[in-house]
């Protein structure tokens, strides 16, 4: 049997840190409220001439660094974003040639903030059908981009930044399962409701949120994807070693702990540093987690993504 394993993690924050106070002399809040309501202390914004695919260039540098692979080797490569560079052609279209490589098929996911689980979960099914042995896979962000930073109820909740994994055939099992879910009845709760047409913007360019009901719906199906997860694998909660939940606020990820009954040291937090970083904020707080040696070889670790669509997914891993 063919698997695939997380061989390298690696990320990429800009290097422009904004506090609360830092909105707070820009839209009418405090660190006070945010930090009550969300958990998040700070996030990261990206330079005026910074995009998705310099972040993920950076996120994937570091990745294949740590994986010991050169970017030759790569048969594969994914990008989850919503934020791309451009239309067309594909973020990953621009990370494969800033890498320095051609031929192997790269492109985007739209999953918003579960596009980094279903970008593994496709990249995994791809590995273990013989179509790839050495996958790319990296969500990457520019949301400073879709926020109308005069809308205090959305422009305090994200940041930017990418993560990348280096998913690898194996013979033992890395991704032990996954599970992708979507319902687009519940698209209006969440979306940037706009296009480009005729050379105009046509719609709302920025992101508009109903917080309360995409909060009830994150802390739902964050439970039962797990659940799902879990007993596809057959396993069960307790072999969890670490819950990395989106991180959309730390109230959410709490919640989602509980419900599961994982203690608060097995989760990982990084909202409050990141914030909201999309589709790269699983992969950014593995990489945190790897990195400070709290995730270690043999961990398994359950990766879960919640975002608008409304979609929603989870993959369990072990290192
Ligand atoms: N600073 C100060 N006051 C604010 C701010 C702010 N940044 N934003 C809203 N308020 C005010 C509102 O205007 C309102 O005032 P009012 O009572 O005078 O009308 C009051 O605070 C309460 O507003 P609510 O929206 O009811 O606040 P709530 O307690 O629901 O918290 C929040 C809002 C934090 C957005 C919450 O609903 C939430 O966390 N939802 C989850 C949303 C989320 O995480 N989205 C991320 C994207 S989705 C994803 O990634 C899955």
């Amino acid at each position: 049997m063919i698997y695939s394993r997380i061989v390298g993690t690696g990320s990429y924050l800009p290097p422009n840190a904004v506090s609360n106070d830092d909105l707070a002399r820009r839209v009418d809040t405090s660190d006070e409220w945010i930090v009550s309501r969300t958990g998040i202390r700070q996030r990261h914004i990206a330079s005026a001439g910074q995009t998705s695919s310099d972040l993920a260039v950076e996120a994937s540098s570091a990745a294949l660094a740590t994986a010991g692979v050169s970017a030759g080797d790569l048969d594969l490569i994914i990008v989850a974003t919503s934020t791309p560079d451009f239309v067309f052609p594909s973020t990953a279209c621009l990370v494969q040639a800033r890498l320095g490589v051609k031929g192997c098929p790269a492109f985007d996911v739209q999953a918003v903030c579960s596009g980094f689980v279903y970008a593994l979960a496709l990249a995994d099914s791809l590995v273990r059908a013989g179509q790839a042995r050495t996958a790319l896979i990296i969500g990457s962000e520019v949301f400073s981009r879709i926020l109308d930073w005069s809308d205090r109820s959305t422009c305090v909740l994200f940041g930017d930044g990418a993560g990348a994994v280096v998913l690898r055939a194996d013979s033992r099992p890395g991704v032990l399962g996954s599970v992708l879910h979507a319902d687009g009845s519940q698209a209006g709760i969440l979306s940037t409701p706009g296009n480009v047409s005729g050379g105009s913007v046509i719609g709302v360019p920025f992101l508009r949120m109903d917080g309360q009901a995409v909060f009830k719906l994150a802390v739902r199906v964050l439970d039962e994807v797990a659940r799902e997860t879990v007993s596809r694998c057959g396993l069960t909660l307790e072999d969890i070693d670490w819950l990395i939940p989106h991180q959309a606020n730390v109230r959410i990820l709490e919640a989602t702990a509980k419900r599961l009954k994982i203690p608060r040291e097995r989760l990982i937090v990084t909202v409050d540093k990141h914030a909201n970083t999309s589709a790269a904020s699983v992969p950014l707080a593995l990489d945190v987690a790897v990195r400070d040696g709290r995730i270690r070889a043999g961990h398994r670790v359950m990766l879960q993504g919640v975002g608008g669509g409304f979609t929603w997914g989870a993959a369990l891993v072990e290192m």
